[in-house]
């Protein structure tokens, strides 16, 4: 974690996109402070001892709960996953389990500093590939320094991408390029990799094959080539193990749905992936393609809405692992408001921006915005309560014709105010058709 994240700083910056639920702002922040703080205890045996302080956001949907730890993980630079519980099965029963969650936060991060490793690597060996394709452009030995900068300069700029070249192509290197590209989450063990590569690899050397491609093509195909060649992977995993054993956050979404009655509902297999859980959060170890994983001090908040059951109902031990419970609250009109004009990318500048494309100058009035406002918070009353999520699905109904007239020859100025909405949505015409507006 960055060290100017101090708590403050993290509430600053969630506030840009996430508005009132301030306390639950503030405690994710104070529990991602405290594991730095942790970090910087000397004390070896004292600073064991120190648990992260694991957080359970609850409160109803479309509130902010994992709106709040998406935009943690992009602030703070520590591995991040996000999980539903839903998902595991107790282990022994088909599906996934639950330490599959820390093998693919490993994955995660492996492949996060592959990318980096690659945009390195592909800045450090640019200059000797212009350099090689200079070569097969023009005869280079004969030209003199000036003429050599120039025609730098010009592969550069792409003056020669179209051009064709003949370059010297290894057989072998197709694949294994393709998958050092790869990125995202790759859980499965080596698999369909590993064949390839014995399949490779009896072949030393490859077959070399002289090829024609562009310019463009052949600078790509060289640098990749290169960094195959020279990038070592192996040095990334104890670099991702440590990454997540100090700093990785797993989300776990709809942790309620988990802890329903005892008695409620014969699940023996939701109390089983709750057992599941509790050794990972106390602290246990986890094998990984990448090495083993220690999961002690990894941070775990928790998020559900529980409607049909309450935290206590979790297993004592469980409870126990996530003292920090937090109440987010539901959204006023006023918030619906702020949500709409306030945080950075707002819906309305995401609809204005789009339309521009299609020269359409938009924009809504204070009345049309206050009035969105009421008719989401109506709507989740009469219908069903959404969130803020209802306020996409009312935007889109108030613009569906403009965005389906749209594209005009001249620039169009279209002004959205409090009458446009409320005629889109006149609640005798909401009564009668109550499906449309389920989204
Ligand atoms: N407090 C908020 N501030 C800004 N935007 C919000 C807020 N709450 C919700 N939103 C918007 O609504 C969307 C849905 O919210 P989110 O995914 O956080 O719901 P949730 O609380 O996790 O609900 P669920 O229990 O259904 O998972 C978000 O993507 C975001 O655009
Ligand atoms: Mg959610």
């Amino acid at each position: 974690m960055k060290e100017n994240l101090i708590p403050k700083k993290i509430v600053e910056e969630l506030n840009k996109y996430i508005i009132s639920q301030e306390d639950a702002k503030r405690n994710v922040a104070i529990s991602l402070r405290n594991r730095y703080r942790r970090k910087q205890i000397s004390d070896i045996k004292l600073k064991n001892e120190i648990t992260p302080k694991n957080i359970i956001l609850i409160g109803p949907t479309g509130v902010g709960k994992t709106e709040i730890a998406r935009r943690l993980a992009v602030l703070t630079d520590s591995p991040f996953i996000k999980v539903e519980a839903t998902k595991y099965t107790e282990v022994g029963y088909v599906g996934k389990d639950v330490e599959s969650m820390i093998k693919d936060l490993v994955s995660i991060t492996f492949n996060k500093l592959k990318s980096k490793k690659i945009e390195i690597l592909r800045e450090k060996y640019k200059e000797s590939i212009f350099c090689k394709v200079a070569k097969l452009i023009k005869p280079y030995d004969t030209i003199n320094l000036n003429e050599k900068n120039t025609l730098f300069e010009e592969i550069k700029s792409g003056k020669y991408d179209l051009q064709e070249i003949e370059i010297e192509k290894h057989q072998n290197i197709d694949t294994p390029v393709v998958e050092v590209f790869a990125t995202g989450n790759d859980s499965s063990e080596d698999g369909v990799k590993g064949i390839i590569d014995n399949i490779m690899n009896s072949f030393p050397g490859g077959k070399k094959k002289i090829v024609k491609m562009n310019v463009k093509n052949a600078i790509e195909y060289l640098l990749k080539a290169e960094i195959e060649e020279n990038i070592d992977l192996e040095e990334l995993k104890p670099i991702a193990i440590q990454k997540v054993q100090e700093d990785g956050i797993v989300f776990i979404d709809e942790i309620d749905k988990i802890a329903e009655r005892e008695g409620s509902h014969n699940d023996v297999s939701r109390q089983g992936v709750q057992r599941d859980i509790l050794p990972i959060i106390e602290g246990t170890t986890v094998m990984t393609k990448y090495g083993a994983i220690k999961t002690e001090h990894i941070l775990f908040i928790a998020a559900g809405a529980f409607t049909q059951s309450s935290p206590s109902d979790l297993m004592a031990e469980l409870q126990g692992r996530f003292p920090i419970k937090v109440r987010l609250n539901s959204l006023t009109k006023d918030d619906f408001v702020k949500i709409l004009t306030k945080i950075d990318f707002n819906l309305l500048t995401q609809y204005k921006e789009l339309l521009k494309t299609d020269n359409v100058n938009l924009s809504f009035t204070n009345g049309a915005i206050d009035e969105i406002a009421e008719v989401a918070i109506d709507l989740n009353e009469e219908i069903e309560n959404i969130g803020a999520r209802r306020l996409s699905g009312v935007i889109e109904k108030i613009l569906n014709d403009i965005m389906f007239e749209a594209p005009y020859d001249k620039e169009t100025t279209i002004k959205i105010g409090k009458k446009d909405v409320v005629k889109v949505f006149n609640y005798s015409f909401v009564e009668e058709n109550l499906d449309d507006y389920i989204l």
